[in-house]
């Protein structure tokens, strides 16, 4: 995948719809991305069930073209079967393209109604490795193996990116999560990794805590955190409940680093039950746009779209039916794009 510039001509970037709510959610993305005015030119591609079931294949060569010379997408879910079908594609991509650091913001909203306010942390979750290899096998039947593995090289890599995120953001610690008094090893040495991390930054505190008690600190004082160092698992099972506290799976934006590219994407799936109806929430994904649009060098115009997000959620007028209201999709789209213009007009007269 190529590296990030920003220039005033037309970025190419992939767009994967995805499937499910994918569609809908991502083509509300991309509507508001188009009113910050930025020239993106998107290259439509299909992946995951809706490939399979065009072309025979979840991932088309023409996918990992488009991804190799892009470098950066904006991509919809990707539906997976349990315990069946063909492995995770987005596992296949985060391997493909090395993109080994999953990045989650989780702030609360005003006019969002959860028992929390002021939550205000990140979670960084190792991409690549952990019982995330898919090195599974049965050993004989009834008995089945699955390995776990995790490397100096990708658990050094992982803290210093949440290190580097602390220090860039101006965060004040970095937590790491484990269960390095049961898994001495793997996690033990995730752990050794995070430390020797750690002493490069002197001004970021440094703290570790044992995933369960972390996950009851998280549901009582979820404030108390800062930036949330995980593996792979820990990191996708904490970072939906990281949601939770904050309104669900519907407001937290998601991104996947990499040295030489980036994928982002809203945290949640492809929420069969609802999908196809118009009712899934959009703002995970255009803050998924918005981080896309910070990657790609237009700092304003992200902050642009996440203030107007802001302004939809706290008037509370246009929610969807997951925060309470019963505005579609569409509608809440055009909220945020109403108040993008609103607050950009009310700029104007201030001036
Ligand atoms: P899910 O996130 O799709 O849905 C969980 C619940 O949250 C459902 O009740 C759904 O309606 C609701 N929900 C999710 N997003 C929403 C939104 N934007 N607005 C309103 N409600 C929303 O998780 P689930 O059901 O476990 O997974 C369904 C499929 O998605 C599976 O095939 C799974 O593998 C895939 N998946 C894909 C991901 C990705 O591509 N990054 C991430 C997570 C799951």
């Amino acid at each position: 995948m190529k590296k990030d510039s920003s220039s005033n001509s037309a970025r190419v970037v992939t767009l994967i719809p995805g499937d499910g709510i994918g569609p809908e959610v991502i083509s509300a993305a991309v509507a508001v991305i188009e009113q910050t005015g930025v020239k993106i030119r998107w290259d439509e591609q299909l992946a995951g069930m809706a490939a399979f079931k065009r072309v025979g294949n979840p991932v088309p060569d023409a996918l990992i073209k488009s991804l190799r010379q892009t470098g950066v997408a904006l991509k919809g879910p990707l539906e997976t079967r349990v315990g069946e079908g063909y492995r995770s594609i987005n596992v296949y991509l985060r391997k493909t393209f090395n993109l080994y650091a999953n990045l989650r913001p989780v702030h609360s909203f005003k006019g969002v109604h959860t028992p929390f306010r002021d939550v205000d942390l990140v979670v960084v979750r190792e991409n690549t490795e952990d019982l995330y290899a898919g090195l599974e096998h049965q050993i004989t039947p009834g008995v089945v193996e699955s390995i776990k593995v995790i490397t100096a090289k990708a658990s050094r890599r992982i803290a210093r990116f949440a290190f580097e995120y602390a220090r860039r953001e101006g965060r004040a610690c970095v937590t790491a999560i484990h269960k390095a008094n049961i898994m001495k090893l793997s996690d033990g040495l995730f752990l050794k990794c995070a430390r020797e991390i750690s002493s490069e930054f002197s001004e970021i505190r440094y703290e570790e805590q044992i995933v369960d008690a972390a996950c009851m600190r998280l549901v009582t004082d979820p404030q108390s955190f800062d930036v949330l160092l995980l593996e792979n698992l820990y990191g996708d099972i904490v970072s939906d409940l990281c949601a939770g506290l904050v309104g669900g799976l519907g407001v937290v934006p998601g991104a996947n680093y990499g040295d030489k590219g980036a994928i982002f994407e809203a945290v949640h799936g492809t929420a069969p039950d609802i999908a196809g109806k118009g009712l899934a929430n959009p703002i995970a994904a255009i803050l998924s746009g918005a981080m896309l649009l910070e990657f790609l060098g237009h700092a304003h115009e992200s902050r642009r779209i996440r203030l107007a997000v802001g302004d939809v959620l706290q008037s509370g007028a246009t929610l969807t039916r997951d925060l309470g209201g019963s505005a579609t999709t569409m509608q809440m789209t055009d909220a945020v794009i109403g108040a993008m213009h609103s607050s950009a007009s009310s700029a104007a007269d201030r001036a």
